[in-house]
């Protein structure tokens, strides 16, 4: 049993080790760290899954940051946005929008099938 958990433990670390230099190279850790939050939900290193919800790879700093404190102000209609803006101050958004304008976007997936 602890043989077991000490293996994947290790393997974990493994794992965490390998994913390392691409994020340190796009950002900071604790950019990175803040956005993870957001990998939930908008994909890993904002790649969404379909699309849905909107993916944050790649995209405009200024224009994510806008629509962060869109949301933080209420301003934006939203669902769950509200409840995550409002858990940053601006400086940390403008770190998470920074992240999330620094990663690369994959390939946009192809628009979710509608209907049957
Ligand atoms: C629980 C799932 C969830 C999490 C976690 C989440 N989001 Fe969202 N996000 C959504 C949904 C759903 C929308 C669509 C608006 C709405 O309904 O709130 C959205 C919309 C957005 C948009 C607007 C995109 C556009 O093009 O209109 C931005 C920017 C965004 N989220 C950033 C973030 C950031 C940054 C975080 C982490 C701090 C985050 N989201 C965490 C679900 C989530």
């Amino acid at each position: 049993m602890k043989i077991k958990f000490a293996f994947r433990a290790a393997a974990l670390l493994a794992a965490a080790v390998a994913v390392w230099p691409a994020a340190h190279a796009q950002d900071s850790a604790g950019a990175r760290g803040l956005a993870a939050t957001c990998f939930t939900c908008h994909g890993t290193d904002g790649n969404s899954v379909g699309g849905v919800p909107p993916s944050l790879a790649g995209r405009n700093k200024d224009d994510l940051l806008q629509l962060l404190k869109d949301f933080k102000a209420g301003k934006r209609p939203a669902t769950v946005m509200h409840q995550h803006a409002r858990g940053y101050s601006d400086g940390q958004l403008e770190q998470i929008a920074g992240y999330f304008a620094g990663v690369k976007p994959v390939a946009p997936a192809p628009a979710p099938r509608r209907g049957n």
